[in-house]
């Protein structure tokens, strides 16, 4: 399996069990980065005389599990807290949003929009603009091109249905009772840092 990343217990989490925590982290992630070595293992060989649609479908395997390891390690550092918003991202969201409870709103409703399905809602950071953004996609591979994650909430079932069937709400309540707010701010600390880096 991939190295362990977990920083809590998995078995402290409140509303999402020890067993859905680690099979998601174990297959799902562990898969991707798996998968992810092995497509890199594959672009290492190809030459001049590798036919083109063969390099163009490793590449698209390569960002979709690039995407998928990344979305999944940002997910998964996100857990772990008490669901308390404070510090620096609480504040910017209420200038963003008009109140905090405003943007959670709009987070929560892009996540069911995405139930019953597949894919990532994610708070980013823009860095040519510097600006708070919600982004809902419906696949690995559908980032903001210069957004940074700084809270990502995984929507395929599998994240959840082991645990709630298909009662979407109840693990989005159980999302927001375990995120570690001092990780999202320090996310956000550094992404103003690199906002000022890109446009210094
Ligand atoms: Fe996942």
């Amino acid at each position: 399996m991939a190295e362990s990343l977990l920083r809590f217990n998995p078995a402290s989490l409140h509303g999402l069990s020890e067993r859905l925590i680690t099979s998601h982290h174990e297959h799902n992630y562990g898969g991707a980065v798996r998968n992810l070595n092995r497509v890199e293992q594959e672009l290492s060989g190809v030459t001049a005389e590798t036919p083109p649609f063969v390099v163009a479908a490793l590449r698209e395997r390569e960002l979709m599990f690039r995407n998928s390891t990344q979305l999944h390690e940002a997910y998964f550092a996100n857990l772990g807290g008490d669901g308390h918003r404070s510090g620096a991202i609480d504040a910017a969201l209420g200038d963003a949003y008009g109140s905090t409870a405003g943007w959670e709103t709009q987070f929560r409703a892009s996540a069911m929009g995405l139930g019953g399905g597949s894919g990532w809602v994610v708070l980013a950071l823009e860095l040519d603009t510097g600006g708070l953004c919600t982004i809902g996609s419906g696949h690995h591979t559908q980032a903001l091109a210069a957004g940074l994650p700084l809270l990502v909430l995984d929507m395929y079932e599998h994240s959840y249905h082991l645990d709630f069937g298909a009662a979407v709400a109840r693990y989005i309540d159980a999302f927001f009772a375990n995120v570690r707010w001092d990780e999202v701010n320090r996310r956000f600390e550094r992404g103003q840092r690199a906002v000022t880096a890109v446009h210094g």
